[in-house]
């Protein structure tokens, strides 16, 4: 474009031109692009650095390019760079002259930071609202199954019985830090580099205040070198991503191992499942595992990011360009997966008496035992060493632990006495009657504690 190679004597390299241009990507940020630059025409013209009527012309001219965007009517131009080149080209071409002015007090450094915050802000809402959707559908089947036990796992091996409903509550948990993470990061979002001009600031009297209003930001950067070249924002984003994607992709593992047949404790809806084009009988838990597997470019775009700033000099480097692709694509595959989850979640067909026989099996109930000559004195340790002689002692004979008689127990330890044989699942479940277990009262307040958070009430604890 004539006015950035002003001092130059030929046009860029094509392959050059390719090699440096954005716009193939960031004409993403079209949006935010206009409302920032409404925002500083507006400014521009209440401090009388521009006239009303220059302003005006340029505010309906960008109106009237957002229209021809959307509309698809919009010839983006790869040898204008990057959006902001292209918008502003096609400005001059509606209003002349005129549009030469709306960079007054500006640069694309301090531009295109205003742009990806403004965009960041919009990620981290619906970021939120798409966890909340999880954590509704969550919170649905734990509901509806409140009854269904299943084998608690430590090592993937069976350990103790526990509700569904507060292993699915595990979910809920990680995914409300999760959004307390995106919360947090809007904070330091939340910010206006928009002023900081280059690098330097700008030699005008512009409004800071006004234009962050304008465009919503709770406050402006308080050091120009810093808000042109920081890009904290997009890291921490990519940061909670990555944490959120490695609960989801946890979550998709768990559904992947209990869709099949060696557990049997769900079942996947059709719409969520494949098929396999040469084992007809398969039915393929697809999305849970591109869940798990989408984790990982995630973690990807966290990585690049980090090595892309590490050696930067302040302040603004056209290194920085390389923020967006991964951002983009971390928002999209983190709001993608999140709704694919929700909907996968909420069709579950739980298979209740196969996951309640599987959590009655396998010496389940050992601990409980163990539990018990401890209330009967017994230091535990020592409890510990009869139950595992006792749990020995069964697999020999092939039985489980409820199917042996008083006699049998008695081998073991005096202190047995009859009501040994009463403990069973949901004696299990019961004893475990503390803030965070498994006990049914407990789960149900915790049930009552997530709806709350959900309706926004906090939750409390
Ligand atoms: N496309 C550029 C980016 O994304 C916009 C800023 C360009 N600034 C510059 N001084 N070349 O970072």
């Amino acid at each position: 474009m004539s006015h950035i190679r002003g001092r130059f004597h030929k046009d860029a390299d094509k392959l050059v031109q390719q090699y440096t241009a954005s716009v193939p990507f960031d004409q993403r940020l079209y949006q935010q692009d206009i409302a920032g630059s409404i925002a500083h025409a507006k400014m521009l013209a209440k401090q009388g650095i521009i006239t009303d009527k220059d302003a005006e012309l340029i505010v309906m001219g960008l109106v009237a390019i957002r229209g021809e965007i959307e509309q698809g009517q919009f010839q983006f131009k790869e040898e204008l760079e990057d959006i902001h080149m292209n918008i502003e080209a096609r400005l001059a071409e509606r209003i002349g002259d005129v549009a030469g002015k709306l960079h007054t007090a500006r640069s694309r450094n301090d531009q295109v930071a205003t742009d990806l915050r403004l965009y960041c802000k919009e990620a981290i809402a619906q970021t939120i609202e798409g966890l909340r959707g999880v954590q509704a559908v969550l919170l649905d089947i734990a509901e509806a199954n409140k009854a269904v036990v299943i084998p608690g796992y430590t090592h993937l091996q069976r350990a103790q019985p526990v509700l569904l409903a507060h292993h699915l509550l595990a979910y809920f948990e990680m995914l409300e830090r999760d959004v307390q993470r995106f919360q947090d990061c809007l904070k330091r979002t939340d910010v206006l580099p928009l002023g900081s001009g280059a690098l330097a600031g700008v030699p005008y009297p512009i409004d800071r205040a006004f234009v962050a209003k304008q465009l919503g930001f709770s406050q402006v950067s308080q050091n120009s070198l810093d808000a042109v070249s920081d890009r904290d924002f997009v890291i921490e984003y990519e940061a909670a991503a990555s944490l959120a994607m490695m609960h989801l992709s946890r979550l998709g593992e768990e559904l992947v191992l209990w869709s099949s047949a060696e557990f049997g404790f769900v079942e996947m809806d059709d719409a969520y499942a494949t098929g396999s084009s040469i084992m007809p009988q398969k039915k393929n838990p697809d999305v849970a595992e591109l869940g798990r597997g989408k984790a990982g470019r995630v973690y990807g775009h966290l990585m690049g990011m980090l090595a892309t700033m590490k050696g930067l000099p302040l302040s603004y480097n056209r290194d920085l360009q390389e923020d967006k692709e991964g951002l983009f694509d971390t928002v999209d595959t983190l709001l993608s997966t999140l709704a694919v989850f929700a909907g996968m979640v909420k069709t579950l067909k739980v298979k209740a008496e196969r996951a309640g026989q599987a959590a009655s099996l396998n010496y389940i109930l050992a601990t409980d035992v163990a539990d018990y000559l401890v209330k009967k004195g017994l230091p535990f340790r020592r409890a510990h060493e009869v139950v595992a002689k006792l749990v020995s002692y069964a697999v020999d004979k092939g039985k489980e632990l409820h199917e042996m008689d008083l006699g049998e127990y008695r081998q073991f330890s005096p202190l047995f006495e009859a009501n040994v044989l009463d403990i069973n699942v949901s004696s299990s479940l019961r004893a475990r009657s503390i803030v965070g277990g498994t006990a049914p009262q407990q789960v149900d307040a915790q049930l009552a504690r997530a709806r709350g958070l959900l309706k926004g009430g906090g939750g409390g604890y």
